[in-house]
């Protein structure tokens, strides 16, 4: 049908689907928002409910570390405008605690069918708890989902955001656990070569050949 948006699920390594979008700080057309910036974009299931407002405020509060690396903030739900802005006000007025990145109101759900937040055998009206990570290239680097009755983790948020600036910018993998400072793992070898230099390799932990861990 003509207009009619296909609830699409894009997946890790796709490129994010472009979108225009009403936000609490102006209309956006998400291919030139953010240009040359990590973007992490998160869905709510509804303004003005419980675990919404410690994860937004979780986000508010740690915003200066989004900044620091290089990445901005985008939130959503199916909500009007006019929500968006009371929530926020009434938040703040509170709290103290200020939602100061963009929050799409998605009231016709075209952004949430795109991104596969609306998952109708969990809620046909609300989005799920998504958080999408998008490189600076636009592409999906990570993708979290959560139902509407667990709230996200904001420490794992930023953890996983380090471990993909910090594998893309050495070339390593991050293993269980990972957190900056810690050792990394030397990718596995590709070719019998690369084998005996991780054998003969002087590293800072070897289990075996394909077990292979540095500091940086
Ligand atoms: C909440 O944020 O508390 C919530 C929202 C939708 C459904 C259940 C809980």
């Amino acid at each position: 049908m003509e207009n009619e948006v296909m609830n699409t699920m894009p997946r890790i390594g796709d490129m994010a689907p472009d979108f225009e979008a009403v936000t609490t700080k102006g209309k956006i057309k998400f291919s030139d928002f953010a240009k040359d910036k990590w973007i992490v974009m998160f869905s709510h299931p509804a303004d003005f409910t419980p675990v919404c407002t410690t994860e937004m405020s979780g986000f508010a509060t740690r915003k200066n570390e989004f900044d620091e690396l290089n990445a901005e903030l985008i939130g959503l739900s199916i909500d009007s405008i006019h929500s968006h802005l009371a929530w926020v006000n009434n938040v703040k007025e509170k709290t103290g605690v200020y939602f100061n990145f963009p929050i799409i109101a998605d009231i016709d759900m075209k952004v949430s069918k795109l991104y596969g937040m609306l998952q109708p055998n969990e809620s046909e009206t609300a989005a799920v708890r998504a958080v999408f990570f998008i490189d600076p290239s636009k592409k999906i680097r990570l993708i979290m989902y959560y139902p509407l009755n667990v709230g996200r983790n904001m420490d794992e948020i930023i953890r996983v955001l380090q471990a993909l600036q910090t594998s893309d910018k050495y070339k390593v993998a991050m293993p269980l656990n990972w957190k900056p400072g810690e050792k990394v793992i030397v990718p596995p070898p590709k070719n019998l070569d690369e084998m005996q230099e991780r054998i003969d390799g002087n590293y800072d932990e070897k289990i075996d050949f394909y077990l292979v861990k540095k500091n940086l």
